[in-house]
């Protein structure tokens, strides 16, 4: 689970944590920041889950973004010297 860019592994956690498993299980697999701070944004994981971090999140490159880097515009159809 992803909480506030860093991700952990919340398998150890999930047996004491005090809403359920069930209830935490809502926010495994992806980011759970939102239903974290839904629930309790009083919590502090960082310090609760440190010794479950295994990485941080890097967010995806947006694909606009690359697509103007193709740099449209190849042109086609335009400015053709027509039949003259
Ligand atoms: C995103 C997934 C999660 C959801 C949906 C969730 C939901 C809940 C719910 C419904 C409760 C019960 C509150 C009550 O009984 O009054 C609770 C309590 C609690 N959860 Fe979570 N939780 C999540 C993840 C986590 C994680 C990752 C941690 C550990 C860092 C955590 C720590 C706690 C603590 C310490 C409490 C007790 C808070 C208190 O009584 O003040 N939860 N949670």
């Amino acid at each position: 689970m992803a909480i506030n860019q860093k991700v952990y592994n919340v398998t150890s956690y999930l047996p004491f944590h005090p809403g359920g498993e069930k209830e935490m299980m809502r926010g495994v697999g992806r980011d759970g920041t939102k239903l974290f701070m839904e629930f309790h944004a009083w919590v502090n994981p960082e310090s609760m889950l440190d010794k479950c971090l295994i990485g941080f999140l890097v967010p995806e490159p947006e694909e606009e973004e690359e697509e103007e880097e193709w740099g449209g515009g190849m042109g086609v159809g335009e400015g053709g010297e027509g039949r003259a």
